[in-house]
């Protein structure tokens, strides 16, 4: 665990926080001195020490809504906001795709993402500021994913991008502070089922490996940290070179 005093006094909500990537962004944060709130659908209660596991699921404005009213009701201090929550479903090719496939992927991982920006933007915009990370990802804008299908997942995260920006031009000169980070890939869970294509993923990745949730976690804590101040709804970009080939 990263050891600092960096995110001292500061509050951040992580959503996805069982999860790979998620995790260790709880851990980072805590570990550089933050109060977190790890919210997930489910697992909760095995995050981090020191970490608030709260129950959420991001696809219910209202089960959104009381998570936020409960992280204000007995502390007015803003909460940065870490959306790491995301789901891969769809590994179909487009054609025979159930359209409900792909509202549910849309649904989490965009639908979702606009709820709880709007509902924690509110109440940064509220207290004259805050940062918020999206985990968007380099199956957005950099590259089409090969040799698995997954158009609505790489369209979703385009959007999330899409989504930072704008949200960045309405929010930013008023003090919240939005960014996207767009991993390669990442030795999490997300990517287990699919072991079988590991080899021709990692044909393309310049440094030969996966990338580490500590390291995505690293990036995430710079991007919402003052060095990164003049960053303004930019897509970050770590793909262990991914897109270069
Ligand atoms: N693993 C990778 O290779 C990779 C690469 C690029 C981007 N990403 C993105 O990073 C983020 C985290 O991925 P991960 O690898 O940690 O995945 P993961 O599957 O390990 O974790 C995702 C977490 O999101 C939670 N979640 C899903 N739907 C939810 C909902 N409706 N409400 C609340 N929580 C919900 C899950 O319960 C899970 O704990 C995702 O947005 C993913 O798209 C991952």
């Amino acid at each position: 665990m990263t050891e600092s005093t960096r995110f001292a006094g500061r509050r951040v909500a992580v959503t996805g926080a069982a999860g790979g990537i998620g995790q260790a962004i709880v851990e980072r944060l805590l570990g550089e001195g933050a109060e977190v709130y790890g919210l997930d659908r489910r697992g909760v209660d095995t995050l981090p020490h020191g970490a608030v596991g709260i129950e959420m699921d991001l696809g219910s404005p209202e089960s959104v809504a009381s998570v936020v009213a409960r992280l204000y009701a007995e502390d007015d201090r803003p909460v940065d906001l870490v959306n790491s929550a995301g789901i891969v479903e769809d590994n179909v090719p487009a054609e025979s795709m159930p359209i409900e496939q792909f509202d549910a992927v849309l649904g989490v991982n965009l639908r979702g993402v606009f709820i709880t920006c709007q509902a924690f933007g509110r109440e940064l915009l509220a207290r004259g500021g805050g940062a918020i990370v999206n985990i968007a990802s380099m199956s957005g804008n950099a590259v089409v994913n090969y040799p698995q299908s997954q158009s609505a997942y790489n369209t979703s995260k385009a959007a999330v991008t899409a989504l930072t920006k704008s949200l960045s031009v309405e929010w930013s000169p008023r003090g919240v502070r939005l960014n996207a980070l767009s991993p390669g890939y990442v030795d999490t869970p997300l990517n287990y089922l699919k072991a079988d294509m590991h080899d021709t993923w990692k044909r393309d990745i310049v440094i030969d490996r996966f990338a580490t949730p500590a390291e995505v976690a690293g990036a995430v804590a710079f991007l919402l940290s003052d060095d990164a101040a003049y960053f303004i709804g930019s897509e970050l970009l770590m793909d262990g070179g991914f897109s270069l080939r």
